[in-house]
C-alpha cells in the first residue's frame, strides 16, 4: 500500500515534468520527438495499446534503463534478421515487440486472436503509410514487448514486471517463455524443480524455508536480485518469492556481462587452510559459484571440529571449492593434491568449468542453432569432447570407485553421518575425519569436480582415522 502511493505521487510529479518538459538527468528535452510525425509532447500516439518507439516512450523518465536496454541484442533483434527473414512472419514474431499472434513455421498468414491490440502483426507486411509507421516503431524487442502495452496514453503506466520463469498461468506468464525456448529445459533443471524435489505443497511452504534472512540470496530469485541489483531492496524477502529462473541470473536491461549475466564476480574459497583459491576466468561459470560454494569460513569449520556443529560439515554446495581445491577441512600433517586437468583452460577454446560440463552446447534446431542447454544436466557428450567418457559415469548413477573409499571412510568412522557433529556421539578425532566424508557426500559429483583432490581428502581422513582407532583414541562407538 505505502508503495502504491509513493509510485502515484512519483508518477504524478513526473507527468507534470513531462507535459513541461525538462533537461533532466535522464536524457534530453523532447526526446518524445523522435517518434516523428505523431503530434505534441505529452500526447503520443494516443490511440495505440503498444505504444512504441519506447526508447523515446520510456527514456523520458527511465533514461539509464533505456541506455543499458540500447547495448542488449534485444534492441536491435530486427536488425538480427536478413532483409528476406525480415519478411517471413515466423522469424518476425520473437523479433518484435507486440506480437500476439502464434505462428508456425512455415505458416504464410497471421491470424489474430482476440482484440486488436496495436503490436507488430497488425500492420504487418504493411500497406498504408500508417502501418509502415506503426511496424518501424514496434520493430525490435522493446520495453513493452516484456512490460506489457502501456497504451492507450502512457498515463494507464501499469508495466507487469514479474519473477516467474515458468508458465505460471495466463494472468501472469513468465516475461520470458514467449520467445525463448530455454524455458521448457529449466523446468526439467533442478533449478525448476524445487517443489517436487523437496515435497513442497504450497508457496507458503517454501516461503517458510527459504524466503528469509540468510537462506534467500541463493534460494530465491528475489533474494540474488536484491543482492545483486541496486534498484532493489538489499536483503530482499518480498512475499511469494520465486525460483532461481531467467531474471535471476540474466540482466534484462544490462549487457555488460557476458549473455548479460548479472554476476560473474570473482570468488574466494571462505576456508583459509593452507591455501584459499580463487575461482576465476571461467566465463558464465562465475555466475554458478555465486551460489554454489561452501559457506562456512574458517572460524565456522575450526568451531565445529572443535564444539560440534547441528548442521556438521559444510552447506548442500560445496561445488566450487571441491573444483578448485580447497575448502574442506584439512588435517594437519597431510598432503592435499589441489590441482586437476579439468581446471585447466587450454584444453577447449574456452573452458568455462561448471558451464562446459552443465550447460553442454545443443543443437536445438533450426533457426536457432547451437546454444547451452538450460537443464544443467551433464551428459556423456560432454565428457567425450575432451576424453573416453568413464565407464562408470552415469548422471545420479553408478557409483565410482571414490564413492567406495566414501563408504569405507564412514565405516571406519563408525557414525551414523546424522550424527557426525553431535558432541555426545562423536570424539574430536571422528569430526576431523567426517568432515572430509560430508564435504565430498554434499558435492554430489562423486569426485568428477577434482578427482584428485577428493581422493586426497578421503584417503587421508582415512588413514587419519584408521591410526586413531588403532591407537584407540577414543572413538565412541554409536549405539
Ligand atoms: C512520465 C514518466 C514515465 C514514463 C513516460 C514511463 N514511466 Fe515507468 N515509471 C515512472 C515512475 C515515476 C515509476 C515509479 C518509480 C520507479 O520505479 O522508478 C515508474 C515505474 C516503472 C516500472 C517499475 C514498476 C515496478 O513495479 O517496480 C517499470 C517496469 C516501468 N516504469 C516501465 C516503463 C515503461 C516500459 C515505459 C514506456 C512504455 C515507462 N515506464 C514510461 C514514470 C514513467
Ligand atoms: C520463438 C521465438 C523465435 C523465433 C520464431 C525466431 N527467433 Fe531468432 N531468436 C530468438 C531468440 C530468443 C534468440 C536469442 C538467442 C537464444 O535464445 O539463444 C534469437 C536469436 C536469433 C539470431 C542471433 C542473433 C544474434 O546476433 O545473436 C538470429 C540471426 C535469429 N534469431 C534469426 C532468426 C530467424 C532467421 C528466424 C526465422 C527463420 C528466427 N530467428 C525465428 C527467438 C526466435
Ligand atoms: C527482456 C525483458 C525486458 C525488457 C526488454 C525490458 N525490461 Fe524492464 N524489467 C524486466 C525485468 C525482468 C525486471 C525486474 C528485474 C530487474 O530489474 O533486473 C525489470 C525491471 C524494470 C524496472 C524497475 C527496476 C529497475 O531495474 O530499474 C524498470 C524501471 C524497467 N524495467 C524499465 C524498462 C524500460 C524503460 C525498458 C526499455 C528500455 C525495459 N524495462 C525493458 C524485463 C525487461
Ligand atoms: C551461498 C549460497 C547459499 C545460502 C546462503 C544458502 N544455501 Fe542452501 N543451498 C545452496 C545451493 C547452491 C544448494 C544446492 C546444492 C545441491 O543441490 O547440490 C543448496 C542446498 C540446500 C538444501 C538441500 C540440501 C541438500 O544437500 O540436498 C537445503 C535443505 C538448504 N540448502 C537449506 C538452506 C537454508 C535453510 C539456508 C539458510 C539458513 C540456506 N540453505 C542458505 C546455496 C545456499
Ligand atoms: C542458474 C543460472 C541461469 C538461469 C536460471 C538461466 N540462465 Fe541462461 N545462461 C546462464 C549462463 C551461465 C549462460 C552462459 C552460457 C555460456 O557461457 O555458454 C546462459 C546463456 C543464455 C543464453 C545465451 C544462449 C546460449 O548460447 O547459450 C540465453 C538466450 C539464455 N541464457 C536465456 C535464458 C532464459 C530464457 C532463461 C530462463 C528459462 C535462463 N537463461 C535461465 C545462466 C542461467
Ligand atoms: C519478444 C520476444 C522476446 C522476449 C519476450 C524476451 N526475449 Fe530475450 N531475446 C529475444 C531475441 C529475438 C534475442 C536475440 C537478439 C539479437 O538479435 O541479438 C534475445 C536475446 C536475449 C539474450 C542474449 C543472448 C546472448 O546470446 O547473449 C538474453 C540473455 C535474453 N534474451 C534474455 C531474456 C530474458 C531473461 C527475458 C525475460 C525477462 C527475455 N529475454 C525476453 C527475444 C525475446
Ligand atoms: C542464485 C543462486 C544459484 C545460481 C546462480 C546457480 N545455482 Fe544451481 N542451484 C541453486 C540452488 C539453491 C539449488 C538447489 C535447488 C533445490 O533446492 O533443489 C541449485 C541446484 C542446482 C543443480 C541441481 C542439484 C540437484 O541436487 O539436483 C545443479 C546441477 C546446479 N544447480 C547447477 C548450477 C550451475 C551449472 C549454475 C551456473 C550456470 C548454477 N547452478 C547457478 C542455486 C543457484
Ligand atoms: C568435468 C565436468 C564437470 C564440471 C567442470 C563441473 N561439474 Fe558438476 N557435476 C558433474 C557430474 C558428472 C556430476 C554428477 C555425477 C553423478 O551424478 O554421477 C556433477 C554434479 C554436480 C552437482 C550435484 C547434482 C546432483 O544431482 O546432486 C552440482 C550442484 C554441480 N555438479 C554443480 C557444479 C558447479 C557449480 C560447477 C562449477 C564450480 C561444476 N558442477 C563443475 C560434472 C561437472
Ligand atoms: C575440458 C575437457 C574435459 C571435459 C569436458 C571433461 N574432462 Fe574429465 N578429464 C579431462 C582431463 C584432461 C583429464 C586427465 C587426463 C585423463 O585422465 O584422461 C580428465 C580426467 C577425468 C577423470 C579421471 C580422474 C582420475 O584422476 O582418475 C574422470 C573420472 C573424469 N575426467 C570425468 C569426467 C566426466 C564424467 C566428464 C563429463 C561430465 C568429464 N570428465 C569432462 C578433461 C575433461
Amino acid at each position: 500500500m505505502k508503495t502504491n502511493w509513493l509510485v502515484t505521487i512519483l508518477m504524478a510529479i513526473a507527468m507534470l515534468v513531462w507535459l513541461v518538459g525538462c533537461e533532466g538527468p535522464e536524457g534530453p528535452a523532447g526526446a518524445q520527438g523522435d517518434q516523428g510525425e505523431q503530434g505534441d509532447p505529452g500526447d503520443p500516439v494516443a490511440q495505440y495499446t503498444y505504444l512504441g518507439d519506447d526508447a523515446s516512450t520510456c527514456g523520458h523518465c527511465h533514461g539509464d534503463v533505456v541506455e543499458t536496454w540500447s547495448e542488449t541484442g534485444h534492441s536491435h533483434a530486427w536488425d538480427s534478421l536478413d532483409p528476406e527473414d525480415q519478411a517471413n512472419l515466423y522469424c518476425v514474431q520473437c523479433h518484435t515487440t507486440g506480437f500476439d499472434a502464434e505462428v508456425a513455421y512455415g505458416d504464410t498468414v497471421v491470424v489474430t486472436p482476440g482484440p486488436d491490440v496495436h503490436g507488430f502483426d497488425d500492420y504487418y507486411p504493411p500497406v498504408t503509410a500508417e502501418d509502415e509507421m506503426r511496424a518501424g516503431m514496434l520493430e525490435n524487442v522493446q520495453c513493452e514487448a516484456c512490460h506489457g502495452s502501456m497504451g492507450p496514453t502512457i498515463y494507464d503506466h501499469e508495466p507487469i514486471v514479474n519473477f516467474n520463469t515458468g508458465l505460471v498461468d495466463d494472468m501472469d506468464p513468465s516475461m520470458c517463455s514467449k520467445c525463448h525456448e530455454q524455458v521448457e529445459e529449466w523446468q526439467e533443471s533442478g533449478h525448476g524443480m524445487v517443489f517436487e524435489h523437496h515435497g513442497f505443497v504450497d508457496q507458503e511452504e517454501f516461503d517458510d524455508e527459504w524466503n528469509r534472512s540468510s537462506c534467500g540470496a541463493c534460494h530465491t530469485g528475489e533474494g540474488f536480485i536484491g543482492d545483486n541489483d541496486p534498484n532493489f531492496p538489499d536483503p530482499w524477502y518480498p512475499e511469494d518469492a520465486h525460483l532461481i529462473g531467467c531474471q535471476t541470473c540474466h540482466d534484462p536491461h544490462d549487457d555488460t556481462n557476458p549473455h548479460q549475466l548479472r554476476n560473474v564476480d570473482d570468488y574466494t574459497v571462505l576456508y583459509d587452510a593452507e591455501e584459499a583459491a580463487t575461482f576465476t576466468g571461467y566465463g558464465g561459470a562465475q555466475t554458478c559459484v555465486q551460489c554454489h560454494h561452501a559457506r562456512r569460513n574458517t572460524d565456522n569449520v575450526v568451531g565445529q571440529i572443535e564444539n560440534g556443529y547441528a548442521h556438521f560439515g559444510p552447506h548442500g554446495s560445496p561445488q566450487m571449492d571441491m573444483f578448485v581445491g580447497s575448502g574442506s577441512y584439512e588435517i594437519e600433517g597431510y598432503e592435499y593434491e589441489r590441482e586437476h586437468s579439468h581446471q585447466m583452460f587450454d584444453m577447449l577454446d574456452d573452458n568455462e568449468s561448471c558451464v562446459t560440463c552443465h550447460m553442454e552446447m545443443r543443437d536445438h534446431g533450426d533457426p536457432l542453432g547451437w546454444k547451452g542447454g538450460h537443464d544443467f544436466e551433464p551428459t556423456p557428450a560432454t565428457c567425450s569432447a575432451c576424453h573416453v567418457v568413464p565407464d562408470d559415469f552415469d548422471y545420479h548413477g553408478e557409483p565410482s570407485d571414490l564413492v567406495a573409499l566414501a563408504d569405507q571412510l564412514i565405516t571406519a568412522i563408525g557414525v551414523d553421518p546424522e550424527y557426525l557433529g553431535n558432541t555426545d556421539s562423536t570424539t574430536v578425532e571422528q569430526r576431523m575425519a567426517g568432515y572430509a566424508y560430508v564435504f565430498f557426500m554434499n558435492d554430489g559429483s562423486n569426485g568428477i569436480h577434482n578427482p584428485e583432490y577428493a581422493r586426497s581428502l578421503l584417503e587421508n581422513a582415512l588413514d587419519f582415522i584408521e591410526t586413531a582407532n588403532a591407537a584407540g583414541n577414543g572413538a565412541i562407538v554409536q549405539k
